[in-house]
């Protein structure tokens, strides 16, 4: 910290004196160019089935998510990230890895009818398997969790089919050991080079997904995902360990779950990985109690959406994934 001198000569309140003083030393400035949407796909037609748990976001068909995506592109926002929620689900999640599966369906419809729009995809199983984990289950030793190192080769299939259906970055978000190196290696092999990955490097076993959940289907039908998400009591270092693992492995960029909870964290990583761009996902849970208090008059939920956001951005998150993406984009327009 440089010295200044003390009060009186120091006034702070001058560089607050009058709104374009203000306006001309801002340096946290939100814009619609660093946000994704997240969007969830299911089967049917002319579907926009509303999800009671997060006020204003749906399960889309296919054609619905289109007439979303030219919205999304109009509004100038960074992108948009898919989940598939599939008209069936089985052990292995196999919808999510077949050619005609929802997410691919999604995927080619979005490039097809808005090519410049960037579309990210989740590459997960917990939407996908009739048990709701983030992979298989090792039923076979007795141990009832999820097997990692055959997951690595679904999660691989996984990704090259959204690969073929035409997807810009994929985003895998199981927290499987080794995962970025078993994805990068299947792209690369299947003639992705050029494909992005972005981790979900440090991802929280979070009570803040709850509304996610709902609207994906994918609670977890036994147990949970503490043996694969990390412990938010675990020390904060960890983090940078998980980090450091995935770029080893091939990552392109890093992604932090959830947002606001874990700022320290947002922080740390930005901190100790300057040159890697950084996303922070403004889970479902954050973006519902604002929600659900705004609804009740007691808070304004554009002020508070706003300097939440403002918040993550400062903490050294460039990409911000939120469920106010478009409404932010209105907002920034008036
Ligand atoms: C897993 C996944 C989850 C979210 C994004 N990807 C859920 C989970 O881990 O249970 C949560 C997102 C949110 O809460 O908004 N595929």
């Amino acid at each position: 910290m440089t010295s200044q001198p003390e009060f009186p000569a120091t006034r702070l309140r001058r560089l607050r004196y009058n709104p374009q003083v203000r306006r001309l030393i801002r340096k946290t400035r939100i814009s619609a160019s660093q946000l994704i949407l997240p969007l969830f796909v299911r089967t049917g037609k002319n579907v926009r089935q509303p999800i009671i748990s997060m006020p204003g976001q749906f399960q889309l068909s296919v054609d619905q998510l289109v007439i979303e995506a030219q919205e999304a592109f109009q509004l100038g926002l960074g992108g948009i990230i898919l989940f598939g929620i599939p008209h069936e689900k089985d052990s292995t999640g196999s919808d999510s890895y077949a050619d005609e599966g929802i997410i691919q369906q999604g995927i080619r419809a979005v490039k097809d009818a808005v090519p410049e729009l960037l579309v990210i995809s989740d590459v997960c199983f917990c939407e996908y398997t009739d048990h709701g984990h983030c992979g298989v289950i090792n039923e076979k030793t007795g141990h009832m969790d999820v097997d990692n190192d055959a997951t690595l080769e679904l999660l691989a299939l996984q990704t090259i089919s959204h690969a073929h259906a035409g997807v810009d970055i994929v985003a895998p978000s199981g927290m499987m050991d080794g995962m970025i190196g078993a994805i990068r290696s299947a792209l690369d092999s299947e003639g992705f080079s050029h494909l992005p990955i972005i981790s979900y490097a440090a991802k929280y076993a979070s009570g803040f997904y709850g509304p996610f959940r709902d609207a994906a289907e994918s609670t977890p039908q036994f147990g949970d995902r503490r043996t694969y998400q990390m412990d938010p009591t675990a020390v904060a270092e960890q983090a940078l360990r998980e980090v450091a693992l995935d770029l080893s492995e091939g990552a392109d960029m890093i992604m932090i779950k959830p947002a606001m909870a874990y700022l320290d964290i947002v922080h740390m990583v930005q901190q100790n990985f300057p040159g890697v761009p950084l996303a922070a996902y403004n889970v479902s849970g954050e973006f519902s109690m604002i929600k659900a208090a705004a609804e009740r008059g007691w808070i304004d939920e554009q002020a508070v959406a706003m300097e939440s956001l403002t918040a993550i951005q400062r903490a050294g998150a460039q990409i911000i994934l939120t469920y106010w993406a478009k409404e932010v984009a209105a907002w920034l327009r008036t």
